[in-house]
């Protein structure tokens, strides 16, 4: 999960009536666990869903839900509370909320502490379907955008009420990595990203088949990281575990084939192409039909194989290839191997990872190889590595070309 860019934040969380209240306990928790600081504000509304104390243990501060607190001598608790802010963000923002933020009411505590900032104003909207799609909660939503607000989500899926549809709040996780993405700095702004991460899956026969160890961690890390900074993210992912990283377009393929024609599907409309799933080098040639039986009369299966392409190296080859970044696990001698790797694949940019085994970890330590040159990141976790990955490529970028006048 990523940290850094809340790591000393002040935000102040603000609360408003619904269901989705149960959702900000565990938003608290990880927005503190990342080091932000996370000054809460209540609408009388949001104290039926949650109590303040419960807010209170989380973020570690008293909460205020009142315009009228005797605790802010000078009764300006809507200017001071959110002065050292860095942001404010109100999860869950209700129906009403978004209304009379819409038409800047201020009659209680966390309204008027909205128009009266001078700080970002995120919102995390959370209703029903039909509520959301009520075209005066449309029109207030599109003004909201239009005077500089963001609005995070909402989601799609079940509801509270037992309805399907759009309204329901982002997950906690979700909240808090599009409030991170909000902090990021934008250093990929305009471009296209794609990715492909994860193992494949070769077919031997309708149940069985030949994979690998990768996890997807890094590659789904590095998608995380590009979305953050700012990109358009295409994640071409192998059979994983993993849940889609917040604002990311994640196509799942099985085989190396698959991926490939995914991959060769997309690449036009691509300014950077990073290939990090551990590809499998070989198929079967013919994949048996039906289950592959076992008997004691019969000889053991044997399977003749067939290689597959290699998505990195008809990517580099392209007329005009996207900035291709490879990656290598290589066993020893990484120093030479790295190097000689980059230039068959004829990327400008490989990273080794070093050691041997890093499928699952979650951290990684990496070598980047480039024309005359290798450079070593220190160990990381590999969110962090991937943001540091996402700042190296960044740095190699050709420039944006500006309009032709
Ligand atoms: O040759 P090797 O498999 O070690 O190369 C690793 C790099 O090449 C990774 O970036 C991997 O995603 C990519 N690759 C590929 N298609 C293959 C094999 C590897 O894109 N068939």
């Amino acid at each position: 999960m990523a940290t850094a860019e809340l790591a000393g934040k002040h935000l102040v969380l603000g609360m408003t009536g619904g269901i989705a209240c149960y959702k900000i306990a565990e938003l608290t928790r990880l927005l503190t666990k990342a080091g932000a600081t996370v000054q809460v504000v209540m609408t009388e509304a949001a104290t039926q869903f949650i109590t303040p104390v419960t807010m209170q243990a989380l973020s570690g501060r008293p909460v205020y839900t009142s315009q009228w607190d005797a605790r802010v001598p000078n009764n300006m608790a809507h200017i001071d509370l959110s002065r050292e802010a860095d942001a404010i963000v109100i999860a869950p923002a209700s129906t009403d909320f978004l209304a009379r933020l819409a038409h800047g009411m201020a009659d209680d505590l966390l309204s008027t502490l909205c128009i009266a900032r001078d700080c970002p104003l995120l919102v995390v909207p959370a209703m029903n379907r039909q509520m959301w799609q009520n075209p005066a909660t449309q029109r207030n939503v599109a003004q909201l955008r239009a005077d500089g607000i963001e609005v995070l989500g909402p989601d799609s899926g079940p509801q509270a009420c037992g309805e399907v549809g759009d309204g329901r709040m982002l997950e906690a996780a979700a909240s808090y990595e599009a409030i991170a993405s909000f902090f990021s700095p934008k250093i990929l702004a305009g471009r296209r990203v794609l990715l492909t991460a994860g193992p494949t899956f070769e077919p031997l026969d309708p149940v069985r088949g030949i994979t690998n160890r990768s996890s997807g961690k890094m590659g789904f890390a590095l998608a995380r990281a590009a979305q953050q900074a700012g990109a358009d993210v295409h994640l071409v992912a192998g059979p994983v575990a993993l849940d889609t990283p917040w604002g990311v377009f994640r196509e799942d393929v099985q085989t190396a084939q698959q991926m490939h024609d995914a991959v060769m599907h997309a690449v036009a409309d691509a300014d950077i192409f990073i290939g990090v799933a551990a590809v499998a080098d070989w198929r079967v040639d013919h994949v048996s039909e039906q289950k592959i039986k076992k008997s004691a009369e019969r000889a053991l299966p044997s399977f003749s194989f067939v290689e597959n392409s290699d998505i990195l190296a008809a990517v580099a080859k392209l007329p005009k290839p996207p900035f291709t970044v490879g990656f290598a696990a290589e066993s020893d001698n990484l120093d030479v191997h790295g190097e000689q790797k980059r230039a068959r694949k004829n990327v400008p940019l490989l990273i080794g990872n070093l050691g041997p085994q890093t499928f699952g970890l979650d951290d990684n330590e990496v070598i980047l190889f480039e024309a005359g040159k290798a450079t070593k990141l220190p160990r990381a976790d590999k969110q962090t590595l991937a943001r540091a990955l996402i700042t190296e490529i960044a740095k190699r970028l050709p420039p944006v070309a500006g309009p032709v006048l």
